[in-house]
This record gives structure tokens, C-alpha cells and sequence, in this order.
């Protein structure tokens, strides 16, 4: 009777705490558009809203994103692409009041087609007119600074999405530009998160300047796969676009320089969850109105193949002219062999602002055929990167804020 007792009383604890779990836990509905090959290769519960011949919109829960990801990095050199995780834009899209299936349909078809650009920047120009102030910048970028920055990214046992780790990696990101701000006495930056939906971890932005101008964006994404069974020191994806980020914004902060367009410097979250942190920001900057101009985005930045130091251009997902005007930069800037590359599907953040109609490009460390082999694992470590390459890559950044942001004075 008593041991009755005591089993019934347990079984009661457990349900309560099984329910609290799963209250706190985070929805467990996730909205992917991807391609069929990536479908094809996988094994898991998910329901078909809508379909194409290349494309599927599915429903599912964070363990079909898990098996999404697994079969994206068994599969990854067939060709067949990443998928993107769409739930906030489809708990959006309306009509809300058309059948589930109709709005599938109709969803799918607006998400395949090209969008319409909004930017203005072909009203701006590319010019080429801060020489004295982009070499004044240039020759105070600090390699030595990534190189530390990027051993301190790379010894978290991952920068996951929904890890504790992923959370502190972030924060780290936060603290390093808000004592950059405070230790230059600058009274022009702001420095917030975004939420990532369901994931832990926020991206992270610093704006300097007030100005209500267009603003020109500088980003790499943060995070890493999953190191619950093996480490991801994630150091070429994405810590070099991360620490070349820091790297430019460091060598801003500190120069005293003002600008007449507010510069935002981005560290998205859970890029490897399906461009979700990216998303989040976009939708947050078009909600808000918010102008911006030009997006350059940083994803692996340190990685020579045959210690050739050709700076590649991603010719897909990304602006024609801002693309253009990359190899001007690079030309007048950086003085390297300049030579174009495409992903073939959406491989990382550019494309989340190609999508919301902003001039976006992607340089890159190699060319596609030759992509670092390392990534994804925990072999994907500083020992088989270039720091040179990567400062080539901060130079180019550098040059690309200053010139687009118009220096004041
Ligand atoms: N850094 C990679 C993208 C990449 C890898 C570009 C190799 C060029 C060469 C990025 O972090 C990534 O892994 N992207 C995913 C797709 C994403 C939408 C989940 C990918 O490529 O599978
Ligand atoms: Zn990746």
C-alpha cells in the first residue's frame, strides 16, 4: 500500500515535470523550404505543405531539423544545397483566411521567385573618394588581434544555436564591442541583440552613428554546428568571418572616425539552422523601415587553398553592381588577384538580405571547387588557416565601410 503510495506520488512528480519541460521548452514547429535532392537523402517525420520540382515546403519539429542538417552535411559535396528555415515569414504570410494548402502553394511560389530589389544604392554610386582616410584604417588593422580573437572563438566546445555555449559566445562577441566603445569614449554606438525565434542565441548588432541616413552593413554569422559529440571549434565557419568583422570594427571605433550613414556591424545567429538568425534581422530592419544601402557578408575568410591568395566573389544571391564594386575596392585596396565563384543555392546570410530585396555580396576565401574540406567537423581548426588571407579580407572590409559611409571631415 505504501510502496503503492510512493509510485503513484512519483509517477505524479514526473508528470508534472515532464509538462514543465515541456512548457518551457521552446515551439517545436518549424516551417523548411528545401530542395528535393536534400529531401530525398533523409529519413524523418515531416508533412509536405506545397512542392516544385526542385524545391519542398515542409512542416516539422527541431528533431527533423537536426536529421535536415545531418543529411546536409553527409551530402554536401553531391551539390544538393542547404535548406532554409522559413517559419517566421510563414506564420506571416497571408492570407491567413485561404486554405492551408492554397497559401502552401502560393507561399512556395512567391519564396522560388526573384525578388524585387529596394536598396537605392545605384542612386549612391560606387566611387572610389576616402583614399587618405581607407589607408589611415589600413594601417592600423592589427592581425595579431583576429588571431587571438579567433583562438578565444574557437575554444568553446561549440557557438550552437541552442547550446549554453552558443549564449556565451555571443555574449563574449557583445562585451568585446561594448568595452571598444567605452574605452574610446564613444557616445555614437549602440550595441543589441535580435532574438532568434526558438534559439538561444541573439544576434548581435553595434551601430555607430546617429544619423538616420541609409546604414551600411558589415556581418559574419557566429555560430557553429552541434558540438555535443565532437568539438566544433567552427575557426573558418564562421570564426574568420567573425573575427575579421571584429577586426574592422575595432580599427573603427578606436580612430575616432565619424561617418555621415550609421555603419551596423552584425554577428548573426543560427546561419547553420537554415539562415534563421539572419532572417530575424532582415524582417526586423524591414518592420522598422530601417534603410540600408549596402550588406557585405563575411563567411569563411581564412582558408588558402594551395596558399593562393586570389580573393573570390560569390556571383549568386548577391548584387551584380555591389559585386562589381568589391573588385574595385579590392583593386584600389587590397591589391590581390580578384576571381568569381558561385554557391549554386543559398549557402549563407547575404541571401537572407538578397531576399529582402537589399544589395548584398559575398566575398570568399576559395573558390567553390576548392572549399575548405575541414568545415563542419572538429577538425575545422586555426593550424590550417591563412592569417594574411583573412587580413586581406579586413582590408576589403574596411574599405568597403569607410568609402560607402562617408567619412565626415
Ligand atoms: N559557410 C557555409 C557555406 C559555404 C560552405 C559556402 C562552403 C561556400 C563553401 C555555411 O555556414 C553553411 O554551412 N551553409 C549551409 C546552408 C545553410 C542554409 C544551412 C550549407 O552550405 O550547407
Ligand atoms: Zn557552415
Amino acid at each position: 500500500m505504501l510502496r503503492n503510495k510512493k509510485t503513484a506520488l512519483f509517477s505524479l512528480g514526473l508528470i508534472s515535470s515532464i509538462s514543465l519541460t515541456a512548457m518551457a521548452q521552446a515551439p517545436q514547429h518549424h516551417v523548411v523550404v528545401a530542395p528535393q535532392c536534400l529531401i530525398k537523402h533523409t529519413d524523418f517525420s515531416f508533412k509536405t505543405l506545397s512542392e516544385t520540382a526542385s524545391f519542398v515546403l515542409i512542416e516539422t519539429n527541431e528533431a527533423g531539423i537536426d536529421k535536415l542538417i545531418d543529411a546536409k552535411t553527409q551530402y554536401r559535396a553531391s551539390g544538393c544545397g542547404g535548406f532554409v528555415n522559413v517559419t517566421e515569414s510563414w506564420d506571416a504570410f497571408q492570407p491567413k483566411t485561404l486554405a492551408k494548402d492554397k497559401r502552401a502553394k502560393q507561399f512556395l511560389i512567391d519564396y522560388t521567385k526573384p525578388t524585387k530589389s529596394i536598396s537605392n544604392l545605384s542612386k549612391v554610386g560606387y566611387e572610389i573618394k576616402y583614399e587618405k582616410q581607407v589607408n589611415t584604417l589600413l594601417s592600423q588593422l592589427n592581425p595579431q588581434m583576429m588571431w587571438d580573437n579567433l583562438s578565444t572563438l574557437s575554444s568553446f566546445q561549440d557557438r550552437y544555436a541552442n547550446s549554453d555555449h552558443g549564449v556565451k559566445a555571443a555574449n563574449w562577441i557583445k562585451d568585446y564591442v561594448e568595452t571598444l566603445a567605452k574605452n574610446n569614449q564613444r557616445s555614437d554606438v549602440t550595441v543589441y541583440t535580435i532574438p532568434t525565434g526558438s534559439y538561444k542565441q541573439p544576434s548581435v548588432i553595434a551601430k555607430i552613428g546617429t544619423s538616420s541616413a541609409p546604414g551600411i552593413v558589415i556581418g559574419a554569422h557566429m555560430d557553429t554546428l552541434s558540438g555535443s559529440f565532437s568539438k566544433k571549434p567552427g575557426a573558418d565557419d564562421d570564426g574568420s568571418g567573425t573575427v575579421t568583422v571584429l577586426e574592422v570594427a575595432r580599427t573603427l571605433l578606436s580612430s575616432g572616425m565619424t561617418f555621415n550613414k550609421p555603419i551596423y556591424f552584425m554577428w548573426y545567429a543560427a546561419e547553420e539552422q537554415g539562415l534563421v538568425g539572419s532572417g530575424y534581422v532582415v524582417s526586423e530592419f524591414k518592420k522598422k523601415n530601417i534603410p540600408v544601402d549596402a550588406v557585405l557578408h563575411f563567411d569563411m575568410t581564412g582558408y588558402a587553398h594551395k596558399n593562393e591568395s586570389t580573393m573570390w566573389l560569390m556571383s549568386d544571391y548577391s548584387n551584380k553592381e555591389l559585386t562589381a564594386y568589391l573588385e574595385k575596392l579590392i583593386n584600389t585596396y587590397v591589391k590581390q588577384p580578384v576571381k568569381y565563384t558561385a554557391c549554386g543555392y543559398a549557402c549563407s546570410d547575404h541571401a537572407s538580405w538578397n531576399k529582402g530585396g537589399f544589395a548584398a555580396a559575398m566575398p570568399f576565401e576559395s573558390s567553390m571547387n576548392n572549399d575548405n574540406p575541414n568545415i563542419h567537423s572538429s577538425q575545422d581548426t586555426m593550424d590550417k588557416l591563412s592569417l594574411s588571407h583573412m587580413t586581406d579580407f579586413a582590408k576589403l572590409g574596411t574599405s568597403f565601410v569607410v568609402e560607402l559611409a562617408q567619412p565626415l571631415a
